[in-house]
């Protein structure tokens, strides 16, 4: 028979559900709590998400915090970016902002910093290059991470979140330099982990990455 939108088929939702279907419905809803419960448990267990500290930091005085850095410890300039060289152990700041990552920042091996990392605008996305180290950068919100440069080379730090037309140009830097002093690097920390896990990937160049080894501090 033939039917129209005016004239709608003949309803059978109020029969009983045929036993294929019951056990499809089972199936879904068990994977779905299996998928609820795996959030939780890879959040522990797999190292995928580190956790560093995280504040409330008002988006004019992170800019001002980052300007104070910059003057503190500028080496020079590029490509318009004021270039710093934090010393190890120091606190460093990384500000994201329509379209660039604001300045250059020179580190060495084995030495740990803590990275602060926050916008000024709108959200944007801290990503590694080449390894796959993901963070949104959200305005309001400080997030530092405890990081362990344990490779010299030349990184960059592009933005994968949607902020503008300039979205594309948003490549910031980050340069290691051998540090000389050879201070452990603690391994094991979910950052640490998920350096390894990138830099496994077939595909990828590897030069080590800067390693954070996040804690909960
Ligand atoms: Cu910043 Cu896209």
């Amino acid at each position: 028979m033939h039917h129209t939108g005016i004239e709608g088929p003949k309803g059978v939702w109020w029969k009983p559900a045929h036993r294929t279907e019951k056990v499809w419905v089972a199936v879904a809803f068990g994977w779905c709590m299996v998928l609820f419960a795996m959030m939780p448990f890879w959040h522990l267990r797999g190292g995928q998400n580190p956790t560093g500290i995280r504040h409330r930091v008002e988006p004019e005085a992170f800019r001002q915090r980052t300007e104070e850095f910059i003057e503190a410890y500028r080496v020079g300039e590029e490509e318009n970016l004021p270039v710093v060289e934090p010393p190890p152990g120091s606190h460093v700041y990384l500000m994201g902002r329509m379209w660039a990552w604001t300045p250059i920042l020179r580190l060495q091996t084995n030495a740990t910093y803590t990275l602060h990392l926050s916008s000024v605008d709108v959200n944007h996305g801290f990503n590694l290059y080449p390894f796959n180290v993901n963070f949104q950068v959200v305005p309001g919100y400080d997030y530092g991470l405890e990081i362990t440069p344990t490779e010299a080379g030349d990184y960059r730090i592009v933005c994968n979140e949607f902020c503008g037309v300039g979205h594309h140009l948003m490549v910031g830097k980050v340069v290691v330099v051998d540090g000389g002093a050879s201070a452990e690097a603690e391994g094991g920390s979910d950052v640490n982990r998920a350096v390894e896990a990138a830099s496994v990937v077939p595909s990828t160049p590897s030069p080590s990455p800067p390693t954070p080894s996040g804690g909960d501090r």
